[in-house]
């Protein structure tokens, strides 16, 4: 079965991810090879740090420096990491951060954020104001949302979709909190996150998808491609 990537730090030079392009080519073949052929480069994007012309302008010259040497086969999509503050309702337009050409925006908010009161607020508005489809980056990190699944079945029906780390499927406590967010069709994605061959290492990518289908079903994993699979159409 084909796999995707909806969240790395591969492009080289860009980030705290892969220092330079052997290192990303690296992580490249090495997911290519368990059969993930369909890889998001999502370096992340502060808002506050850096204005998005000058992001935008990097992330074009290190894809440029990576792109002859990404291996046959692998079709890639490029996209941002956006980490959200009251800052960031300043820029024009989000879509240029989106996955691609698509309206889906992966988003990272403080760990501390309770997407409730004034940051769900918050979420509503930047969904609406900009247009976006936002996909929450590495939910298992934010106790509020984790430990509370109907919140984010609230925040579903809104519109907002969870993406989760491939390196956690091997933490069993973090399956077991998964396991009951699987049953409410509340984790649609799945990511490296990887930033280089060490930290949230590619190398065991598909052992997590192979974790999801014999504790949960194989169904899980269709679910999560077929999520993927249709950011991918809508950014190409
Ligand atoms: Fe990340």
């Amino acid at each position: 079965m084909e796999l995707y990537d909806m969240h790395s730090h591969i492009l080289p030079e860009m980030d705290d991810g892969a220092d330079n392009v052997r290192v990303s080519v690296e992580m490249l073949k090495t997911l290519y090879n368990q059969g993930v052929k369909h890889i998001c480069l999502t370096p992340h994007y502060y808002s506050h740090k850096e204005s998005m012309e000058d992001f935008l302008c990097r992330r074009e010259n290190c894809y440029n420096l990576l792109k002859p040497h990404i291996p046959n086969g692998i079709e890639v999509c490029l996209g941002a990491e956006v980490y959200v503050t009251d800052i960031i309702m300043n820029n024009q337009s989000m879509k240029p951060v989106c996955y691609g050409n698509s309206n889906y925006i992966l988003l990272e908010f403080p760990y501390s954020t309770s997407f409730t009161g004034s940051s769900y607020d918050f979420l509503t508005r930047f969904m609406n104001y900009y247009s976006v489809k936002p996909i929450l980056a590495h939910i298992e990190r934010y106790d509020a949302l984790i430990n509370n699944p109907d919140l984010m079945e609230d925040l579903a029906y809104y519109g907002v979709k969870f993406q989760t780390n491939a390196v956690s499927y091997l933490d069993r406590g973090i399956f077991r909190k998964f396991k009951k967010l699987i049953r409410r069709g509340l984790i649609h994605y799945v990511g490296s996150d990887a930033h280089n061959m060490v930290r949230n290492s590619p190398s065991t990518y598909k052992k997590s998808f192979e974790l999801i289908s014999s504790k949960t079903s194989p169904d899980v994993v269709r679910a999560i491609n077929h999520f993927s699979k249709r950011v991918f159409e809508s950014a190409l």
